[in-house]
């Protein structure tokens, strides 16, 4: 047992290696380079629900959107280096995690309200103690607390999701999260900022935690190298959805 247990971590650990290790000679912040290419409302995108435009404590203000954009994202402080990666996007001057800043280009084509999730732990900031903090969560299965609640649940119909890949997994908040809402009869579209492995199976996986909800299958994947150049494929792929803000 222990033996299974030692060959499953050490698989999961060398695939979170890998694939934190690809595409890391452009490691470092990853800078917005269009002029206009930064959401306006970068700068709403702050790094705590103190700051967090979805309104006071974390909740989700209803704007009068259908549509909600909740998102999980770590913007690591270091990465300069070609060992740690780009976990971070400048735009306007505002720092973010590249889930985060993807985040804030959907709201804005679309006018839904944002949703940062948050937990009641804070994680390591710096790449290599986030990497053995996560990697320590999913080898427990942890369920970690969530910091921020969505309080009117009712007034959506589409909730756009964005995530890091994390261990070829949703990061373990994410469970959490699927855990405790019910998406039933709402559409989910999934994003995710990634390392190099895409969505790995984190699509199915939702679609297991939320079996009455209907889970867009091919949602946005963007790797972090690009993320900051993302912008039009962001918009691209917002318009392509043809969604009805209400
Ligand atoms: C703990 C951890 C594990 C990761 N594991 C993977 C992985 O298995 N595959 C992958 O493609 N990227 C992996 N990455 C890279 C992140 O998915 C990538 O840096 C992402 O853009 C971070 O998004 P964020 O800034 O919104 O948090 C990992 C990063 C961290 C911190």
């Amino acid at each position: 047992m222990k033996k299974i247990t030692a060959i499953h971590l050490s698989a999961l650990l060398s695939l979170s290696l890998a694939a934190c290790s690809s595409g890391e000679q452009n490691a470092g912040t990853n800078q917005v380079s269009s002029a206009s290419g930064s959401p306006a409302s970068a700068a709403d995108a702050g790094n705590n629900s103190a700051e967090n435009s979805t309104g006071a404590e974390g909740s989700a203000e209803t704007g009068g959107s259908n549509i909600l954009i909740a998102y999980f994202s770590v913007m690591e402080t270091d990465g300069v280096d070609t060992v740690a990666g780009a976990s971070r996007v400048v735009s306007n001057g505002e720092l973010m995690g590249n889930n985060q800043y993807i985040a804030q280009i959907i709201k804005q084509q679309t006018g839904g309200d944002l949703f940062r999730i948050e937990t009641v732990q804070e994680y390591p900031t710096t790449h290599d103690a986030l990497l053995d903090f996560a990697y320590e969560e999913k080898a427990e299965d942890a369920r970690p607390e969530l910091a921020t609640q969505i309080e009117n649940l009712d007034s959506y119909d589409t909730i756009f999701l964005g995530f890091p890949n994390w261990n070829a997994d949703l990061p373990m908040p994410l469970y959490t999260f699927l855990e405790e809402y019910d998406f039933s009869g709402k559409t989910i579209i999934p994003f995710t900022a990634h390392g190099g492995s895409g969505f790995s199976r984190t699509i199915q996986t939702i679609s297991e935690l939320q079996p009455n909800a209907t889970v867009v299958s091919d949602g946005l994947s963007i790797s972090r190298n690009s993320v900051a150049n993302a912008e039009s494929e962001v918009v691209d792929w917002v318009n392509g959805l043809h969604l009805t803000a209400e």
